[in-house]
């Protein structure tokens, strides 16, 4: 497809049911299917085409997190779509090759709508992401996984409303890719996951079973200059991270999985000796930079972070969507510096998320960022006390919406609108 001939896709947004228990009909919401949604993969440099469709019976948007588009079709609580509507948007994509994805925004609405199973994925692609000799086979050595934990009442259904905490609602499920006990089989090769978490609250921290090394190579908007090994990484509610585990290095230990902080399995794998002869990876993998222009610009945005429960606030305020925060000249890059101010019971973290765009982290507490946040980020961690500075450039217009990542924080009105003229 080019300019003239944008590829299209359409993505209905539906009420269902789902078997996650043998025998048990659970009612979900999904994507052009019943839970979750598809991968949808596009090229940067071409155009594309979305009719986005609501056949469920309540108002939803669709909102595509990390893209960089114009504000009118970012699908923020501004767009809402009613039962039985349509919208079609066609836009061009400019941005490098990334892990995105796309979930409902309506006001007040977004934590229950992705805890029913509104969410689903995007691959960006470009030459770059081709020429790395990075795994690229879907399902077999590049497997995207969304981490989701979920409470299941007395009759298995996702009963939200019981469920609902003002500060996150948790469960005691973990879904990935919407299975329950999921295993995965690879080879003995390197495998390219592209984790997300989709929860809407929960914090993730992955590490290998043998706390082996893995490697990073991407984050929320991008690939990293060059793998980063680690054997921890912890990814906020919203955030992505694309790594590569080398099965063919590790030991064979017989029960290696993915486990979290605690030791509890995420994901077991079942390794086959099956080998194959995998691509040589490239080790430069970006040119990403923080320029010292950059660090030296003055902070333009001052935004703090306050509150627990129905009592969050940006600068003391609530999210009010005829009240435009702040203004920004399209193409300017400027730096957002954010405090999370704790209160007397210590404070949250709070997982800040911009709109729009994908921005830079300058510093965390004046310090440059660890080497698996110098890359395109989109959702950053904030803990409680912490001061980041982020350099944000625009490349729409728009109205940009930027919030706490943990749902019903957002739901609360933990957001604000930035006005890109
Ligand atoms: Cu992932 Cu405002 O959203
Ligand atoms: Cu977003
Ligand atoms: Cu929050």
């Amino acid at each position: 497809p080019d300019g003239k001939n944008p590829a299209h896709y359409s993505i209905v947004a539906q009420e269902g049911t789902t078997e996650f228990y043998q025998g048990v009909q659970t009612e979900t919401y999904g994507y052009n299917g019943s839970f979750l949604g598809p991968v949808i993969r596009i090229q940067s440099g071409q155009t594309v085409q979305f009719t986005t469709t609501n056949e469920m019976s309540k108002e939803t948007t669709f909102h595509w997190h990390g893209l960089e588009i114009p504000g009118e079709g970012d699908g923020g609580p501004h767009e809402q779509i009613e039962p039985g509507q349509s919208k079609k948007l066609t836009f061009p994509i400019r941005q490098q090759a990334a892990t995105l994805w796309f979930h409902p925004h309506p006001e007040g609405q977004t934590a229950e709508q992705v805890y029913k199973g509104l969410a689903g994925l995007i691959y960006v692609e470009d030459e770059n992401s081709q020429r790395l000799g990075l795994p690229q086979q879907y399902g077999v050595n590049d497997i995207p996984l969304i981490f989701q934990d979920r409470q299941f009442d007395d009759q298995q259904q996702l009963n939200y409303q019981q469920f609902k905490n003002n500060d996150g609602t948790i469960g005691d499920t973990l879904l990935i890719n919407g299975t329950l006990n999921p295993k995965l089989h690879v080879r003995r090769e390197p495998v390219r996951l592209r984790l997300v978490n989709g929860s809407n609250a929960r914090n993730f921290t992955f590490m290998l079973s043998t706390n082996e090394e893995f490697q990073q190579i991407a984050t929320d908007g991008g690939f990293l200059n060059s793998p980063v090994p680690l054997n921890k990484l912890t990814l906020t509610p919203g955030e992505r991270a694309e790594i590569i585990i080398d099965f063919s290095k590790l030991s064979t230990s017989i029960d290696l999985s993915l486990i979290n902080e605690e030791g509890v399995v995420l994901l077991p794998f079942t390794i086959t000796n099956e080998r194959t002869t995998p691509q040589k990876m490239q080790d430069v993998f970006n040119q990403f930079s923080t320029t010292s222009e950059e660090q030296q610009l003055p902070v333009s945005k001052r935004l703090e972070l306050f509150g627990m429960g129905t009592m969050v606030t940006i600068n003391g305020k609530q999210f009010d969507r005829t009240r435009i925060d702040f203004v920004q000249q399209q193409g300017v890059t400027e730096i957002w510096e954010i405090y999370n101010k704790p209160d007397m019971m210590g404070g949250m973290t709070h997982p800040f998320h911009l709109h729009g765009t994908q921005f830079k982290i300058v510093s965390i507490n004046g310090q440059a960022p660890p080497l698996n946040e110098q890359g395109w980020k989109d959702t950053v961690s904030i803990e409680p006390d912490e001061t980041v500075k982020l350099a944000v450039k625009f490349q729409d217009k728009g109205i940009y919406m930027f919030h706490c990542h943990l749902l019903e924080h957002e739901d609360n009105g933990m957001m604000g609108q930035v006005k890109v003229e």
